[in-house]
């Protein structure tokens, strides 16, 4: 008899639960084919998920500050939001029951050029057909930070202008003044390989590529820098421009850059078979004249 009743109450759960779920209602399932290439129908306060991890800091130690901070821009659609070493979303400005938000990149890599630090490379956003958004931010000297310019030179690939009072200073963005001792004694060996011509111009790219992944700059498993870095003793470091520094980071980084010019001269001297002991040319030395111990 018990067996009774208890299979008598569950069929009648499961009736009830039937009826209360199909009473009236249609499913409330999606049948939308979505276009690839366009977004995908976010409900409004879904949080959007990356699809990477956003890398590590790395680069001007100055641009630390931006760390947790986030730059808005509006056009006249959408809303677009950059928050440096973490990624650039977009919002739609609309009140539509799906406005589209989106990732439009995962902060990665450093785009580099002539022992510069040239843009931020953000990758890996949404979905857009068979790739992914990409966004690379340039910079602008400013007096105030400020998201600029969104454009999108093609499908899926938007370009960003972020004015910052950071890269005013003409060597602000310079790379080899940020690298760890280890790292800067390997690219002055390349450089050395380079000028001996014991590698070529493409053997060198990869070489550098590799100390600049070694640094944290750019990704593993990314592809090599498009863009081809110039020799970096070649670059005009000596230009320190007015020196005039308003602050401690301004003033830092200038002494580093003098630091690391004093590398490039040392390396020169390497160069020109000028043997010297490892104690010659710290930072301290500089100001003697330049004179090298001899053994
Ligand atoms: C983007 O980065 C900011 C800053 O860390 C974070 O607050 C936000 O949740 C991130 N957005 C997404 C979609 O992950
Ligand atoms: C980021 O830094 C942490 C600690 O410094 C390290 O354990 C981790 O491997 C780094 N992540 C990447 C992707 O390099
Ligand atoms: C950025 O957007 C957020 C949320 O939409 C808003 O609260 C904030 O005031 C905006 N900031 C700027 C500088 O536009
Ligand atoms: C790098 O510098 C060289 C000469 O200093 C110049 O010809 C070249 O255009 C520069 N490349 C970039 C990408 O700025
Ligand atoms: C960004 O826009 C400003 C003014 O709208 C313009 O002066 C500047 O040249 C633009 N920068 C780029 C990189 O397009
Ligand atoms: C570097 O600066 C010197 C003078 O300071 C100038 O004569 C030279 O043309 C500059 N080189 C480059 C590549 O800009
Ligand atoms: C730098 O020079 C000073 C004075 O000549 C010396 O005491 C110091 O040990 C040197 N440092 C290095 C790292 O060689």
């Amino acid at each position: 008899m018990k067996t009774y009743v208890a299979v008598f109450l569950t069929l009648s759960c499961v009736l009830l639960l039937y009826l209360n779920c199909c009473d009236g209602k249609t499913f409330d399932v999606k049948l939308l084919e979505e276009p690839s290439g366009l977004w995908s129908h976010n409900e409004e306060d879904k949080p959007l998920v990356m699809q990477i991890n956003p890398a590590n800091f790395s680069g001007p130690p100055h641009f630390r500050s931006l760390i947790g901070k986030c730059f808005n821009k509006s056009d006249n659609m959408y809303q677009y939001k950059f928050c440096p070493f973490f990624n650039v979303t977009q919002h739609e400005l609309s009140l539509r029951w799906n406005p589209y938000n989106g990732i439009l990149g995962v902060w990665q890599d450093w785009e580099i050029a002539n022992n510069t630090f040239t843009a931020m490379l953000l990758k890996e956003g949404d979905k857009c057909g068979s790739i992914s958004r990409t966004s690379r931010v340039v910079f602008e000297c400013a007096p105030e930070h400020q998201l600029k310019n969104v454009s999108e030179p093609r499908t899926c690939e938007y370009l960003f202008t972020f004015q910052t009072p950071f890269v005013c200073h003409p060597n602000a963005m310079l790379v080899y003044p940020t690298m760890e001792d280890h790292l800067r004694d390997a690219w002055d060996e390349l450089e050395g390989q380079y000028v001996r011509e014991e590698i070529t111009k493409k053997g060198y790219n990869k070489e550098l590529t590799k100390i600049f992944q070694r640094a944290g700059f750019i990704q593993t498993g990314t592809k090599p820098l498009s863009k081809k870095s110039s020799d970096m003793l070649s670059s005009n470091n000596s230009n320190t421009g007015n020196n005039q520094f308003t602050s401690l980071e301004q003033c830092t980084a200038a002494f580093n850059i003098l630091q690391a010019e004093i590398e490039g001269l040392r390396t020169l001297l390497m160069l020109k078979e000028v043997k010297s002991s490892k104690s010659y040319f710290n930072i301290s030395d500089h100001h003697r004249g330049g004179k090298i111990p001899t053994n």
